[in-house]
């Protein structure tokens, strides 16, 4: 099958091109920044300015739809975004689009979240059949960001957040299962195997890698903060992934 992955350069893709590129099918990845992956062809395209993205999508026979921008013109790139490209997959009659999302898009009112959400419709409001799965953090997004609170002296994290973690190979392994199973409208929710602490998950995580600079747990104040502790970006009941956090950490991967 011919697939064209947005964001194919991504902490997921990167788990997603290979495998899909291994089973046989010919992929693309649309990358704006020119990064390439290895075993997939690239193609230059914007979902900022829409430049690149009818040549992307025409031809391909699923659209996987990864690329997001958290940091930077979210709005513009991901609800905008996905608009555009959603319009340019049902011109060029793309038979089927799988959109990633996030487990508590609906339930924890930050921003991005809410761009995330703002997504989903523009994908459920489109012309194209769609499937979109939504998952809980990636334990590789999870070890870059207390990779970045451990970088100074005390190390500070949310007290009491309560997170699923999973794995993004076993993600992409169900995305890959989406791909060929063809449309299949809103998934069950995809976490992983434990239900845990934001404070559990650094204090495993310095365990693993002999940080030994002292761990504070603050409690943050806001509403997102208290969307999160009552488990919000959680999804108890479908506790999918198979590899737990440790066993990430010791190098197991999906
Ligand atoms: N990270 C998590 O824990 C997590 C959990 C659940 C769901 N998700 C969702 O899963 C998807 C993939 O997540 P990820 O963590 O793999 O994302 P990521 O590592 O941040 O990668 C996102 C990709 O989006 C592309 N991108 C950014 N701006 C773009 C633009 N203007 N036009 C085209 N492409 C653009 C970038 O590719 P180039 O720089 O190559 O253009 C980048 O590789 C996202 O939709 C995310 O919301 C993530």
């Amino acid at each position: 099958m011919k697939v064209l992955v947005t964001g194919g350069t991504g902490l997921l893709g990167a788990r997603l091109v290979p495998r899909l590129a291994a089973a046989g099918h010919q992929v693309r990845v649309m990358t704006h920044s020119g990064r390439k992956v290895v075993g997939a062809g690239s193609i230059t395209g914007d979902l900022l300015t829409g430049a690149g993205v009818a040549e992307a999508v025409a031809g391909a026979e699923c659209v996987v739809h990864l690329a997001s921008s958290p940091r930077a013109e979210t709005q513009k790139v991901d609800v905008l975004g996905t608009q555009g490209l959603v319009e340019m997959a049902r011109r060029a009659s793309v038979p089927h689009l799988v959109y990633v999302s996030i487990v508590g898009v609906d339930r924890v009112p930050y921003a991005y979240y809410k761009a995330k959400l703002a997504a989903e419709k523009a994908v459920q409001a489109g012309a194209v059949p769609w499937t979109i799965l939504r998952a809980t953090q990636f334990f590789s997004y999870i070890d870059i960001l207390l990779r970045d609170r451990a970088e100074v002296p005390v190390m500070v994290v949310p007290k009491g957040w309560r997170l699923q973690p999973v794995d993004s190979g076993e993600v992409a392994a169900k995305v890959m299962e989406c791909v060929l199973t063809g449309a299949r409208g809103m998934l069950p929710e995809f976490g992983g195997p434990e239900v845990t602490t934001s404070e559990l998950l650094a204090q495993a995580w310095k365990a693993a890698h002999a940080v030994h600079r002292p761990l504070v747990a603050l409690p943050f104040p806001g509403r997102v903060s208290r969307a999160l502790g009552k488990g919000g970006a959680t999804c108890p009941d479908n506790r999918f992934g198979r590899i737990s956090w440790t066993q990430w950490m010791a190098g197991a991967r999906g």
